[in-house]
C-alpha cells in the first residue's frame, strides 16, 4: 500500500467529468481503493474521491462518523445519518424531496479553508463495491452532505462553486469564530 499525492484546487483533473470504472472488480480498482483508503484515513478526511488522486474515474471513498452526526436525530433517522467506511463505484444519486441544509465543508484538495454549502438534505443512491456487489442506501444530514461533496468530485465540481455567499469562506483556524453560530 502507499500514499497517494492528492491533487490541489486548480490542477485541470478536479475539473472533468470522470469516467465510468469498466470492471468494479478488477485487481488495478481493488488496489487504487486500498490506497486511496490509506491516503484519506492519512490526511484525516471523511471522503476522497478518485480524480483528487489524479485518477478520472466515477468512483469515492467515505465514511460518516457517529460523531458527526446530528445529534437532534431520533435512533431510527441515526442510521440515515451515520455510514461505515465505503468504496462506490459508478455511483448515481437521487435528491428525495427539497429540503436544504446548509454546513460548512472542507476538501482536502482546498486545505486549511472551510466554506459554507446548501445541498439537499435528503437522498438516495447506489453504486457498487470492489466485489461487484450494489450498494443502495438512502443517507440524512452529514451523510448525505458526503455524498454530494465526492459525487461532484467526479463531476468536475468543488465545493467552492455551489458557495452562496463567499463572506463565509475561511481559514479552518478561523472557524471557532463561526461554528456556534452557524454549525447545525
Ligand atoms: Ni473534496
Amino acid at each position: 500500500m502507499s500514499l497517494l499525492k492528492i491533487a490541489r484546487m486548480g490542477h485541470p483533473v478536479l475539473g472533468g467529468r470522470a469516467k465510468e470504472v469498466p470492471d468494479p472488480t478488477a485487481p488495478e480498482i481493488k488496489r487504487l481503493v486500498r490506497d486511496m483508503i490509506e491516503t484519506m484515513h492519512d490526511a484525516n478526511g471523511v471522503g476522497l474521491a478518485a480524480p483528487q488522486i489524479y485518477v478520472p474515474l466515477r468512483l469515492f471513498v467515505f465514511f460518516a462518523p457517529d460523531e458527526r452526526a446530528d445529534t437532534g436525530a431520533s435512533a431510527e433517522e441515526a442510521t440515515l445519518h451515520t455510514a461505515p467506511l465505503t468504496v462506490l463505484i459508478n455511483p448515481e444519486v437521487e435528491f428525495i424531496g427539497d429540503a436544504e441544509e446548509r454546513l460548512w465543508e472542507g476538501c482536502l484538495s482546498i486545505p486549511g479553508l472551510r466554506g459554507e454549502v446548501h445541498r439537499a438534505a435528503h437522498l438516495r443512491y447506489r453504486g457498487y463495491d470492489t466485489d461487484g456487489k450494489l450498494i443502495a442506501r438512502e443517507a440524512k444530514g452529514f451523510h448525505a452532505r458526503v455524498i454530494q461533496h465526492e459525487f461532484d468530485h467526479i463531476e468536475g465540481r468543488l465545493y467552492v462553486t455551489r458557495m452562496r455567499d463567499m463572506g463565509k469562506f475561511l481559514f479552518e483556524s478561523e472557524a471557532q469564530h463561526w461554528r456556534k453560530k452557524d454549525e447545525t
